[in-house]
Formats: C-alpha cells, structure tokens, sequence
C-alpha cells in the first residue's frame, strides 16, 4: 500500500474532482487534502460544503498553467502525490474554441509534470503523478469491439486530442526523467454534481423546466455510463494500490444509446415528479449533429477489475434513478449554476446554431 501524507488535488472543484473529495476527506483524515482549482464556469465550492471545514482539507485558487502558483504550493504544502482533473472537458466546448483546451488541458498537465518532477527530485521524495484521462482518446468504435489498455491512440474532438497530448507527456516524463505515474481512462461518468452542459443534467434540467430536449442527429450514438461513485472508488484504490506506471481502464459496462437514455430518464422524471409516464418524452428534439460526432466508446474493464478488486456497484436503471431523484432534490444547486454565463452559452449552442435545423419527434 503506498504510504503519503499530502495529496494536490487539481480541478477538486469540478464534477468528478468534488464527488472524489467527498469520498476520500472524511475516509482518510491522516492524509491532508489540498484543491487547486481555477473555479472557472465548471468549478463550484458548492459541492464540497459537506467538508469544507475539515481539518483535512485546503482550498487553494490557482490555474494549472501558472507556474509560480503551482511551484509555490507544491512547496507551501509539502504535497508527495499530485491527483489531476483539472480540464476543460466538453466536447462541444471544445468545438467551438480549441485553443483554450490545448492551454488548459496540454499546456496545463506540462507544468505540473515539470513543476512536481523538480520538487520532488530537489526534495528526494518519490513522489506520485495521477493524471486523470478519457477514453475519448482511443477514438470512434463501430457497433462490435471494446477499448483494452493496448488501444492505440486516435483521438477525434480537439477535447480528445488534448487529453492524449496530456497522456503522452506523462508517460515521457515517466520514461525520460522516472517520475512516477499512473494513468486512468475512463468512460462517461454521471451523477451528483455534474454540470449541466453535458448529457444526462441537461435533459433532467430542461424536462423539469418543459423545455426542449435536444437529442444530436438520431439519437443512436452509443455511450458507456459509469456512475461518478463507482468511479470515485476506483480511482481511491488507484491512489493507494496502483501500480507505477499502470493505465487502468474504467468503464461502467453499461452501454446505450443517446435516445434509449434519454427515454429512459424522462420516464423517471415523470414518474418522480408523479405526471403521467410519456409526458417528458414529448420535450425530445432532434437537432443538428455534433460535428465529428464519435459514434460508439466502450470499455473492457475486465483486467482493472481484477487488478483493483473493483466493480461498479451500480446499475444504469439504479444509478440514473439516483441522479433524476438528487437533481430534482437540488434544485437550489441548479439553480445557482445556470448563471448569465451559462445562458449565453445555451444560446449559442442550441438556440443560434440551429437557426431552422431542428425538427421535433
Ligand atoms: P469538470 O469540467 O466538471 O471540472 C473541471 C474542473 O477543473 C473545474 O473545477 C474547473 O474549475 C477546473 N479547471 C479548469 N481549468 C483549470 C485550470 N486551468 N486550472 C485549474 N483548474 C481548472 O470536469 P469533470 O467532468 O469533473 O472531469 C474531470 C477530469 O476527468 C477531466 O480531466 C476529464 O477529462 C476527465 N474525465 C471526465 C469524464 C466525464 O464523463 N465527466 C470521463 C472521463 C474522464
Ligand atoms: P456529453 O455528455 O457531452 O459527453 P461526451 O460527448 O463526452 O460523450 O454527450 C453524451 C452524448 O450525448 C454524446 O453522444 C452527445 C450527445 N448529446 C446530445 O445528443 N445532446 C446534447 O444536448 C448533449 C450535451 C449531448
């Protein structure tokens, strides 16, 4: 078991980073948990309030790509394992400004690569570099086949791009210079916490509002959901069992296609808001494509759950009746979120780039 006392924790303030904090702050008050984050529109303190004041936990506001920020809290903290998700991570996002992937996503991993390389070789610790990645990065599947840790490489959004270009330069680092590291890949993950610029939020946002549901071409591009928990506990044996140099491939096993989802939750948001099943689905519109839209990603995860001793725990049929329930209960939450930012951001995703493209099922 790998023994350390200080975990940097970037993008802690995110989805996935928020739902990891709260699993592993109270589970493990011997280690000193310390969030770097830039709190851009996708980082909320919010969703730590549950620990905030633990004795355990440090906010520290920073951007990856500053490097006297990122050196000085290496050094202020004394940190041994750095746990990295902070990314820009929408893809539509990324279709629509590149370059500030490739600054926050490329430019960002390289500083703290470098930065925790030369603390931790000045300092003559070990030293451990866990880079939090998709597996957008293996590119497109067609209807058979799985993605394995011997995947190659090709990536299709300019998001999938920058995550492999990040993958790359920390597994060089773990050649040229020994830097310890692990990388993780995983599937689209849902739950508590996420922004509702991606899937699963957006739909039970706009079905509780009566507003459109916008399904991209026919609704038949197929995802693998995993269940942010279920991942967060991966990723935890990660930290304390993973073996230097691993890639470990998470995924949830649990495939559908766009339109079956979105079905699927509509018939959940009625049935807990108690409306009459089918009521939802007449909200479902089909819009325009995404421009390069990767049909099909799935993950054999069969070796990292032996290797970890992991399974997910939820089912999609569980795990999304969880999510409509805890979104319906945090309509506060939602609320905050869905700022003027978020708007203008609507707008020109859905409402100015369809002009009269939609049409309705
Ligand atoms: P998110 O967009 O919800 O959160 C990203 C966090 O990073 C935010 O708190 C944001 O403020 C912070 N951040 C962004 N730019 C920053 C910068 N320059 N400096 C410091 N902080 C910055 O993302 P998420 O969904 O929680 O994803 C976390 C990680 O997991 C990402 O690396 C992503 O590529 C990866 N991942 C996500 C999924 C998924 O389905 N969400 C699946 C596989 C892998
Ligand atoms: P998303 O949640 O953006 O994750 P990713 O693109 O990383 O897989 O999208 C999941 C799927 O849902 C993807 O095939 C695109 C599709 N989609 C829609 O059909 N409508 C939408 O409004 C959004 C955001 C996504």
């Amino acid at each position: 078991m790998r023994k350390f006392k200080t975990v940097l924790v970037t993008g802690g303030a995110g989805f996935i980073g928020s739902n990891y904090l709260n699993r592993l702050v109270p589970k493990h008050p011997d280690v000193h948990f310390i969030n770097f984050d830039a709190l851009t529109y996708a980082g909320n303190l919010q969703n730590l309030t549950s620990i905030a004041n633990k004795p355990n936990y440090s906010f520290e506001k920073g951007d990856v790509t500053d490097e006297s920020r990122v050196r000085g809290v290496l050094e202020t903290h004394d940190v041994d394992v750095v746990v990295h998700f902070a990314a820009e991570s929408h893809v539509d996002r990324s279709i629509s400004d590149p370059g500030n992937f490739v600054r926050t996503n490329v430019d960002g991993t390289l500083v703290l690569l470098h930065e925790a390389n030369r603390f931790w070789t000045q300092r003559r610790k070990m030293g451990f570099f866990h880079h939090v990645s998709t597996d957008e990065v293996f590119g497109s599947l067609g209807a058979k086949g799985h993605f394995t840790p011997t995947s190659p490489y090709a990536p299709r959004s300019p998001y999938a791009a920058s995550k492999a270009a990040a993958d790359h330069l920390v597994r060089a680092f773990g050649t040229t210079y020994g830097l310890p590291y692990v990388i993780t890949n995983t599937s689209n993950n849902y739950g508590p916490y996420q922004f509702p610029e991606k899937l699963i939020p957006l739909v039970i946002k706009n079905a509780v509002a009566g507003n459109a549901i916008p399904v991209y071409g026919k609704g038949d591009n197929v995802r693998d959901w995993l269940h942010v928990e279920d991942h967060c506990e991966a990723l935890e044996k990660v930290l304390f069992h993973g073996k230097e140099s691993a890639t470990y491939l998470i995924g949830g096993s649990e495939e559908s296609s766009n339109l079956d989802l979105v079905t699927t939750l509509l018939d959940m948001v009625d049935t807990v808001l108690k409306q009459p099943i089918g009521k939802s689905r007449q909200l479902i519109t089909f819009v325009k494509d995404r421009a390069g839209h990767d049909f099909r990603y799935a993950i054999d995860s069969s070796e990292t759950q032996q290797a970890l001793n992991w399974k997910p725990k939820h089912t999609l049929q569980t795990g999304l009746l969880e999510t409509v329930q805890w979104y319906l209960s945090h309509e506060d939450w939602l609320r905050d979120v869905v700022d003027e930012s978020y708007l203008s951001y609507y707008q020109r995703q859905y409402v100015d780039r369809e002009s009269n493209q939609s049409r309705t099922a």
